[in-house]
């Protein structure tokens, strides 16, 4: 990791659904900027106090030689970081360090079948390897690579067309969207309802030969892995990113009510 703050500039930005914004940064110094699928950068944002808040951000690209580094942010009501990202002008230029994480691409041995599992802009991560899956999946006529997306509406769908691509063109490349409140009939036959850990009972899981990433929300995660690890996933098995940590109570009408604090990263 990059421990010393170095400064970025907004080259883009465009909203990818109506609560998601991609900003496309590069390095002021235009030194090289060297990451693996699946990490994230961390800004460093003044408060009013000038007190510098963290706030990280998985990298949606996949690295290439000078290529900019390109964050999908979903709207936090509320949210301090997300007033901030949201009204960026062009040229912009933001503190950050990074990259960092461990949510990438496993070197070791290589598994039958990675199921990759994401709520909202936790996908980033997965769009950053597809490239890399593509070229494992090539390599390898054994594996299998599940993705499964929860959202709320189509709507809120984001790089829907990136993992459609690579599903049409490598049949061992699976892509399931869950849709936790869209209503029936669902649009097309890769969106299913509900929350993506339905997917786990359907998918003749195999501790023995899979590997599970996890990302985004807390909730999902936490149930996920409580159901994986139900039908003997092992924690070893198991890699994962919360986006906030899951804190406070869970009540019926979902998370808009919980009560969250702070800003973390469990692993
Ligand atoms: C490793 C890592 C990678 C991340 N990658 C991404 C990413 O790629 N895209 C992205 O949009 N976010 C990502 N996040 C979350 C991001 O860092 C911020 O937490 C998020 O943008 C909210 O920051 P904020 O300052 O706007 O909200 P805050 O001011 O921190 O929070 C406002 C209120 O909302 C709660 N809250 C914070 N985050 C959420 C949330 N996601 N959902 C519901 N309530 C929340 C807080 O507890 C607080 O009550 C990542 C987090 C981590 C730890
Ligand atoms: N005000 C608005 O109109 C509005 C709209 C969208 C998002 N938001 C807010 O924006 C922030 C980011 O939203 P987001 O949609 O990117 O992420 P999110 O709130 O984490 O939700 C993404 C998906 O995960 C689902 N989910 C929630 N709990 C789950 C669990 N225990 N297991 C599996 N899936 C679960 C959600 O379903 P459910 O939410 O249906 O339970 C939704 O389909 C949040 O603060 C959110 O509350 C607000």
């Amino acid at each position: 990791m990059i421990r010393q703050p170095f400064t970025v500039r907004l080259k883009q930005q465009k909203m990818l659904t109506p609560r998601v914004i991609e900003l496309t940064f590069t390095r002021t110094d235009n030194l090289s900027f060297h990451f693996i699928p699946g990490q994230f950068i961390t800004f460093l944002l003044p408060n009013e106090a000038g007190k510098l808040m963290r706030r990280s951000y998985s990298l949606a690209n996949s690295p290439a030689e000078g290529a900019p580094w390109v964050i999908a942010v979903a709207a936090v009501d509320h949210g301090f970081a997300t007033a901030k990202l949201f009204n960026l002008t062009l040229g912009d230029e933001l503190l950050c360090i990074g990259p960092q994480g461990h949510l990438i691409l496993d070197e070791g041995e290589p598994a039958a079948h990675y199921l990759l599992v994401a709520t909202g802009t936790g996908v980033t991560p997965y769009r950053s390897m597809l490239p890399a899956l593509a070229q494992r999946l090539e390599k390898d006529p054994l594996l299998k690579v599940t993705l499964l997306l929860g959202v709320r509406y189509t709507q809120d769908l984001l790089y829907e067309a990136d993992f459609v691509a690579l599903a049409k063109k490598q049949a061992r490349f699976h892509f399931h969207v869950y849709l936790s409140r869209e209503a029936m009939p669902l649009a097309k036959d890769y969106y299913y309802t509900g929350y993506v850990q339905n997917a786990f009972n359907t998918l003749a899981l195999n501790p023995m030969h899979n590997l599970v990433y996890l990302c985004g929300n807390p909730y999902m995660i936490d149930e996920s892995k409580a159901k994986l690890q139900e039908i003997g996933f092992s924690r070893q098995q198991i890699k994962q990113e919360k986006y906030f940590p899951a804190k406070a109570f869970v009540t019926a009408v979902g998370n808009d009510a919980l009560k969250i604090e702070g800003q973390g990263r469990e692993r």
